[in-house]
């Protein structure tokens, strides 16, 4: 796993030395700076994805490492990250699932200029809400991401939850050629238009895993977060009870997954308590079915052969925190159905445009209006919000695929599915809505400005399943 603040500071003076375009600060190499204001390196490097009997991976990424610093805030404390670009494209910031006022959003043309190659940017927010985030780029959406751009934002609370051990599990999804490159053809029509660039290696914190150690006795707070361009994940914990404790960062009621399947689509977060009632000296798969037929085990949690940490598992855990995130008013709310149309029919090769109009190179829209590649500033809003006031959104999915859409700047409690109560209610920033189903979500327009909704499919995002949400 990669270290917090001290640990990347010495990565950041090797990749400063590799990639030595912009000269660093004086200040970038004390190990003094509070942790609370950073530099974040976007740039070119190399990887050991595969392991040692594999060439290193020529990826993009931040501070020279996959994935890229774990950068770790205090609920109610301001942060400071300077973002440097040495990558050679425009690129910005987006601080995925953290309700920051709109400037600090990393959208290019609508919340801020991009930043160009050899500029920076400094990002200045007080994470509200304690809980799991990530950042990733939201400029050249499908290569940056894709070749590796994302890291992990955590946000702890004021009291430390009471676990054994905090882990991190960043899952991410690559389309490795033979020698272990990153294969070209990001953006072809057939992915565009079906279900996204799914890969073929998934690493766990930038490495193929073997297994992870454990120790029987031992509780975990195991924090899931799918950084892919497009994989869904469904992951089962063999001979486990995992018991699901946040999603997207917000607590929930702790409740165990549906049939002991935890569905991880692109973006989303669980995190998990996770008391390790296996034997010592045994190992036990970590499974993921999502795809049929294309199951496989993710990693393996491996358990030394020392005794159980206790003789016990410690009582069930209360629920985390609470977030002050504001409730909705589901009765008073004005409420508006999105529909999400395009692609590929299943099948039949038939783009199934329904409702859209002639946007020769989009794929997918929603009501008809599709925005497309990094988001244009011109474009009319899907919906123009009131500030304060609350809403229902109904997403209905009219396509033949699934799609985990994301709206910015807010978190939203999932009321229901196909019309009827979802069990938890949960607050999320990304909801996957399968196939002609369709969810309702709520949630107060607190937060001004121009916010992205979209699907985080990349390759549906950027050929057309993005608009804006104007609060005004
Ligand atoms: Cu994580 Cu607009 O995205
Ligand atoms: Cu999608």
């Amino acid at each position: 796993m990669v270290g917090a603040a001290t640990s990347r500071r010495s990565f950041l003076a090797g990749a400063a030395g590799l990639f030595a375009t912009v000269t660093l600060p004086a200040a970038s190499a004390d190990n003094s700076k509070p942790a609370r204001q950073i530099t974040l390196t976007a740039g070119k490097g190399r990887a050991s994805l595969v392991g040692k009997a594999h060439p290193a991976t020529d990826v993009w990424c931040y501070d020279g490492a996959i994935p890229g610093p774990l950068i770790r805030a205090r609920q109610g404390e301001p942060i400071r990250i300077v973002v440097e670009n040495n990558l050679g494209e425009d690129t910005t910031v987006h601080w995925h699932g953290v309700r920051l006022p709109i400037a600090m959003d990393g959208v290019p043309g609508i919340s801020q200029p991009p930043i160009a190659p050899g500029q920076r940017f400094t990002y200045e927010f007080t994470p509200p809400d304690a809980g799991t985030f990530w950042y990733h780029p939201h400029a050249d959406n499908l290569q940056q991401l894709g070749r590796g751009m994302a890291g992990a934002l955590i946000v702890d609370e004021p009291e430390p939850v009471a676990v054994d051990r905090d882990v991190l599990w960043m899952l991410t999804d690559w389309r490795l050629t033979a020698e272990a490159q990153i294969a070209s053809g990001f953006g072809n029509v057939m992915d565009a238009a079906m279900s996204g660039r799914v890969g073929n290696t998934v690493t766990l914190n930038g490495v193929v895993p073997k297994e992870e150690r454990v120790r029987a006795g031992e509780r975990i707070r195991l924090r899931l977060v799918n950084s892919s361009l497009a994989r869904i994940m469904a992951l089962r914990f063999e001979d486990h009870r995992p018991l699901i404790m946040a999603i997207d960062g917000q607590p929930c009621d702790p409740h165990e997954p549906d049939r002991g399947r935890l569905l991880l689509g692109p973006a989303m977060r669980i995190d998990l308590l996770l008391d390790m009632q296996g034997k010592p000296g045994r190992r036990y798969r970590v499974i993921d079915d999502f795809y049929d037929g294309l199951a496989y085990w993710v990693t393996k949690l491996a358990y030394d052969d020392k005794p159980p940490l206790r003789a016990h598992s410690p009582d069930p855990p209360p629920a985390l925190p609470r977030n002050p995130v504001p409730e909705p008013d589901v009765t008073m709310a004005q409420r508006h159905e999105l529909r999400l149309q395009g692609g590929m029919m299943g099948g039949g090769g038939m783009m199934g445009m329904g409702g859209m109009s002639d946007m020769s190179h989009a794929a997918w829209a929603i009501n008809g209006s599709s925005m497309t590649g990094d988001g244009h500033a011109g474009m009319a809003p899907l919906l123009t919000l009131q500030l304060g006031r609350s809403y229902v959104l109904t997403l209905r999915n009219d396509t033949a695929w699934w799609h985990p859409m994301h709206l910015h700047g807010h978190s939203f409690r999932v009321l229901s599915r196909n019309g009827r109560p979802v069990p938890h209610q949960q607050w999320a920033d990304t909801v996957l809505v399968p196939p002609k189903q369709a969810f309702d979500i709520a949630f107060v327009a607190d937060n001004p400005g121009d916010w992205m909704l979209h699907c985080h499919v990349t390759d549906h995002q950027v050929s057309g399943m993005m608009g804006v949400l104007r609060i005004a």
